[in-house]
């Protein structure tokens, strides 16, 4: 199948004080046209840090040290800034996040849609306008009119979250990052913003990334889905084969602490904690928590590789069971 954006082997890093804080190692992973794939892993894994870095948002004392962002044929990565400033929001958009404050202060939020039809499609002031009031319809916020001229303070989360959806969607993006777009959302707004992604993806044939702590929402709208561990992919997989047969204990300990409504068993903590990313030893990351650590899991860092279609494990202990090395 054709992947729209091609990751290989992307790293950020971190200078700190402390040292380098090794935020994402040599990630490559692809997304193609028209699906949903998720990203998971605990907090600190990476997963926003990786699409700041496709969009080149990364901050200083952030910074990419390696690898290539192929987006429809091109690498991002060696694109001017403003050749990359006509990508960002125009065919790739990022719904960050923290909405309120990803939302500038001092405009209103009909303000901020509207530049975005006069910059990237060259529309009217006026034209801008009503594209605005349909986009935030679209999004299903009510008395459209009335919110545009409000300000993001003046917007309860949930709200927030539907404006900048709408912003990411308002030029027909490619690819749209969403960043735990429904965290801090209560259950039924939450619903409502998956099913409008999810609808906005089918109509406009648009690739998203749903970044998720929850594999609850991964499991209901992701077609694959990639986890991330201290900064490293350890698996990717179809989202079927990965909750019924993950293969990297770290995706199995994920799964595990899946909270079951349907049977009386507590669900099981991932033992131990992400460990520190500041000048990390060689080798798993995964190795001082894993269940199956061997000699050569702290001394290598394992390569990604093809376990079944569909199907790609990073795992010491996986390989030895006979997985097809492919990168
Ligand atoms: N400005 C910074 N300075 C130093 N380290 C940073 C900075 N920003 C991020 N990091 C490091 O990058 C790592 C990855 O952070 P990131 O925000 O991508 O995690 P995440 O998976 O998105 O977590 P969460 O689920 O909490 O959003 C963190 O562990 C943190 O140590
Ligand atoms: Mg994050």
């Amino acid at each position: 199948m054709t992947e729209l954006l091609e990751v290989r082997d992307l790293s950020v890093q971190f200078d700190t004080d402390e040292g380098v804080v090794e935020a994402v190692d040599a990630v490559s992973f692809g997304v193609r046209a028209g699906e949903i794939l998720g990203v998971v892993g605990e907090s600190g894994s990476g997963k926003s840090v990786n699409a700041l870095a496709i969009l080149r948002l990364v901050r200083p004392p952030g910074r990419i040290v390696g690898g290539q962002v192929r987006f429809e044929g091109e690498d991002l990565l060696t694109l001017s800034e403003e050749e990359m400033r006509a990508v960002r929001g125009a065919r790739i958009s990022m719904v960050f996040q923290s909405p309120r404050t990803a939302l500038n202060p001092v405009l209103t939020v009909g303000r901020q849609i509207a530049r975005l039809f006069e910059l990237h499609r060259g529309a009217s002031r006026r034209d801008a306008r009503r594209r605005t009031l349909e986009m935030l319809t679209r999004v299903g916020i009510a008395e459209p009119e009335r919110r545009a001229r409000q300000y993001a303070h003046q917007l309860s989360g949930g709200m927030c979250q539907r404006v900048m959806i709408a912003m990411a969607l308002a030029t027909s993006p490619r690819l749209l990052l969403a960043d735990e777009p429904t965290t801090g959302l209560d259950v039924s707004i939450a619903a409502q913003v998956l099913e409008l992604l999810r609808d906005l993806g089918r109509r406009t044939g648009a690739a998203i990334v749903l970044i998720t702590h929850d594999l609850g929402v991964v499991a209901e709208v992701c077609d694959r889905v990639t986890v991330m561990h201290a900064g490293q992919l350890v698996e990717v997989a179809d989202v079927r084969t990965l909750f019924a047969r993950p293969l990297h204990p770290y995706t199995q300990a994920l799964v595990r602490a899946i909270p079951r409504i349907d049977q009386d068993v507590a669900m099981e903590p991932i033992p131990g904690a992400v460990p520190s990313l500041l000048m990390p030893p060689p080798g798993c990351r995964y190795a001082d928590r894993c269940p199956r650590v061997l000699d050569v899991c702290r001394r290598e860092r394992p390569a990604l590789l093809v376990a079944a279609p569909e199907h790609e494990v990073a795992c010491h202990a996986v390989e030895r069971e006979g997985a097809v090395a492919i990168r």
